[in-house]
């Protein structure tokens, strides 16, 4: 599939692509999630009708929203299994490291707010400003519910990929708790579209392992 083209207004888009795959490289549980979730950021604002700058906005920022991982020990964010009660304290700490790399550059201050929310809930919930909802940006709400389908599209070191149809429903179910009710509804109307690099996936891994029979 065609990858989002979002170049004109960050001319430092490859540099945010590479700082991206950094990350991914780090973490081998989640090898392109920042990669997935930015071009499926880009399709949900171009179905929700956003201008081209607050597109491109929440695009750099879906690529860089997992950024603050880069500050969680390895023995935490590549443990392979479940974490306990005080390594999930931890790892909750990474959107407002995130937050704290990018707002240290003015011209990044818009994207680092977008990362400070991205785990916050529509129901005040989530982390780390529950108090503080009507400051939840739409990039951060818009982020969340792609973050929760890769994270559920995806196979992690405990489980298996969900298939697309429960990542639907889950999605569903969450509508108005977890989710911007709009957002989500969005989502769900053009979830062929948006969930399409999850079967391409499918497919050629298919391919790959039928190609390797001698
Ligand atoms: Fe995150
Ligand atoms: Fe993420």
């Amino acid at each position: 599939m065609e990858h989002c083209h979002c170049e004109e207004r960050y001319e430092s888009h490859e540099l945010v692509e590479c700082i991206a795959n950094a990350l991914d490289a780090r973490d081998p549980y989640t090898g392109n999630h920042s990669r997935r979730v930015s071009d499926m950021a880009c399709m949900l604002c171009r179905y929700l009708g956003l201008s081209e700058q607050e597109t491109q906005t929440i695009h750099i920022a879906a690529h860089l929203h997992d950024i603050g991982k880069i500050g969680i020990p390895d023995a935490i964010l590549c443990k392979p299994g479940r974490l306990d009660d005080r390594e999930w304290g931890i790892m909750k700490d990474h959107p407002k490291i995130g937050a704290e790399i990018l707002c240290t550059s003015p011209h990044f201050a818009e994207i680092g707010k977008i990362i400070q929310h991205h785990h916050e809930r529509y129901d005040g919930k989530g982390y780390p400003n529950s108090s503080e909802l009507d400051y939840i940006p739409l990039g951060a709400r818009i982020i969340a519910v792609c973050d929760s389908i890769d994270a559920m599209a995806s196979a992690r070191a405990y489980r298996k990929a969900l298939p697309l149809d429960t990542c639907r429903s889950e999605i569903e179910k969450n509508i108005g708790t977890m989710y911007d009710p709009q957002i989500a509804m969005t989502a769900l109307t053009h979830w062929d579209e948006l969930t399409a690099m999850y079967r391409e996936e499918n497919e050629n891994s298919y391919k790959i392992s039928i190609d390797i029979v001698p």
